[in-house]
């Protein structure tokens, strides 16, 4: 059978952002996301947390340098290679400190740079409140190509779509292990980053988060709610550039089961209440 990004169980690793003012962004996410900052020069700075990584650098605000995956071992980021390269994908060496050596990347066709590399272990500050980096969702003005290129070429597996009345897919979900999505795409009139999400996995951390929030000053951007696909419970807030950032929890867990296609409408999004529409 066929080698798969789902097979490597590959989990979001860390992202690259550019800010055209990358220590103020960082010192945003050290303070609301608890993160320690390192600076290896004056154009990149580098937020770290449990099971968060950040790196931001110089350049144009909201725009995404990368998003590095973490495949289980060596053997699944071989077999995982061998298959884009079977693929016809143009491949690339992706240098990280964070990666053993054999890291690579991809370029999508929004020109997002994808990596997949094995995580070298580091050492972070301990913390109560949990928040790994769990999912990143994109926006796209062609969510069919989203998916051929993610599920044909690199074996994420489809979770759930949304489609609108005239049949065009409008929201896509695709996993690379069992949680729901590790990566999604929404229909826009514009390419780039849509959100990031921590996965809490408690509601009572979601409350302690926004408590944490509360205490610097900063409001919800969006929620609570709990979104259709997924069935996460959700807040979102704003960063300093104004990246949107999730808490998510609950997120479902998938073992076996067939693509989902939801309605393009309001409560597809949001099961609770008002939502955040992209198209
Ligand atoms: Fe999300």
């Amino acid at each position: 059978m066929e080698f798969t990004t789902l097979k490597t169980k590959a989990f979001l690793h860390h992202l690259g952002i550019e800010s055209e003012n990358p220590k103020r962004l960082a010192e945003f996410y050290s303070k609301t996301m608890k993160m320690e900052i390192i600076s290896p020069d004056k154009n990149t700075w580098h937020c770290l947390g449990p099971n968060r990584l950040l790196i931001f650098y110089s350049g144009k605000a909201q725009k995404l340098s990368f998003a590095a995956f973490a495949c289980n071992d060596d053997n699944s980021l071989s077999e995982l290679r061998e298959r884009v390269v079977r693929e016809g994908l143009e491949l690339g060496q992706f240098d990280s400190a964070y990666l053993k050596t054999g890291a690579f990347f991809v370029t999508d066709p929004d020109n997002n740079q994808i990596a997949f590399g094995v995580p070298l272990s580091r050492k972070s500050s301990t913390d109560v409140l949990r928040a790994p980096l769990q999912h990143l969702t994109i926006q796209s003005l062609d969510v069919d190509r989203f998916i051929e290129f993610y599920q044909n070429k690199l074996g994420f597996a489809v979770s759930d779509r949304v489609i609108n009345h005239d049949g065009v897919v409008t929201t896509c979900f695709v996993r690379s292990n069992s949680e729901h999505h590790s990566l999604a795409c929404f229909k826009a009139k514009k390419v780039g980053m849509d959100h990031h999400s921590y996965e809490v996995t408690d509601w009572n951390l979601i409350r302690d988060w926004c408590d944490h929030f509360a205490g610097l000053g900063i409001k919800l951007f969006w929620g609570p709610g709990r979104h259709g696909p997924g069935n996460n419970l959700f807040v979102f807030i704003e960063d300093c550039d104004g990246n949107k950032v999730e808490l998510s929890a609950e997120l479902e867990i998938i073992t076996d089961r067939k693509v989902v296609d939801w309605p393009h409408e309001a409560r597809t999004l949001n099961l609770w209440g008002k939502s955040f529409m992209r198209s």
